[in-house]
């Protein structure tokens, strides 16, 4: 197993004692204005899925998906709606979906721990999976946070905090660039989540007809 499924293994189970856990996230309560009214939604790095859950009982037809066998493991225990499927997927590799599947692609905390080539791939195959029209709605650490700049620099935003853990921080300016495919909805730096006490990006784009 690499340092990073074992990293998340353990960051996932401590996760079970934060009062938040089982709540969706103030992202999904206030994203979840954007999308369609129903269709089939793709969660990434979904932890123990709350949010994916949240989305099911508004009826939704969720994919959760999370690289963490720990993970997938606590959001099968707790989730049983008809309307989830529990599946293992590693954003690093291409997603085993076809072009044109999905209405909305959702992602909390979950696609900024990537070099800029990981990234970019992340980004154009949310884009390949999304039906045109398709609402992609994601939240992500920023260069404010307290960790930037610490530990071994890669790239520019880029950073090991720890012996093979990255994060990447992003800007209003590096969203724009990722996320170039899409036509913007919302950009702005004011998301917040329950465990960040710093201000994060967030940005709901679509895919154009
Ligand atoms: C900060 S947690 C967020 C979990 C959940 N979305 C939440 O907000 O509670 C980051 C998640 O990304 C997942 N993750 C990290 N690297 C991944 C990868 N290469 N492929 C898929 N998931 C990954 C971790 O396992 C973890 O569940």
């Amino acid at each position: 197993m690499d340092n990073q499924q074992n990293y998340w293994d353990k960051k996932i189970t401590g996760y079970s004692k934060e009062k938040w856990i089982d709540k969706p996230s103030i992202f999904a309560k206030w994203a979840i204005q954007f999308f369609p009214k129903n269709g089939k939604l793709l969660e990434l790095g979904a932890g123990h899925g709350q949010d994916g859950n949240f989305f099911a009982t508004k009826g939704y037809s969720v994919i959760s998906t999370d690289f963490s066998e720990t993970a997938l493991k606590y959001n099968l225990q707790k989730h049983s709606l008809k309307q989830i499927s529990i599946q293992k997927l590693n954003l690093k590799k291409v997603f085993p979906f076809n072009d044109n599947e999905f209405n909305i692609i959702y992602a909390h905390l979950a696609i900024h721990f990537f070099d800029n080539k990981i990234t970019t791939q992340i980004f154009s195959e949310i884009y390949r999976v999304l039906k045109p029209e398709g609402i992609l709605a994601v939240i992500v650490n920023s260069t404010k946070d307290p960790e930037y700049n610490t530990g071994n620099k890669i790239e520019n935003d880029f950073f090991e905090l720890l012996p093979g853990i990255t994060k990447r921080f992003f800007s209003i300016q590096s969203m724009e660039k990722f996320s170039y495919q899409f036509k913007t909805l919302i950009m702005d730096h004011e998301g917040k989540s329950y465990k960040d006490k710093v201000k994060l990006i967030k940005f709901i784009g679509q895919k154009s007809k």
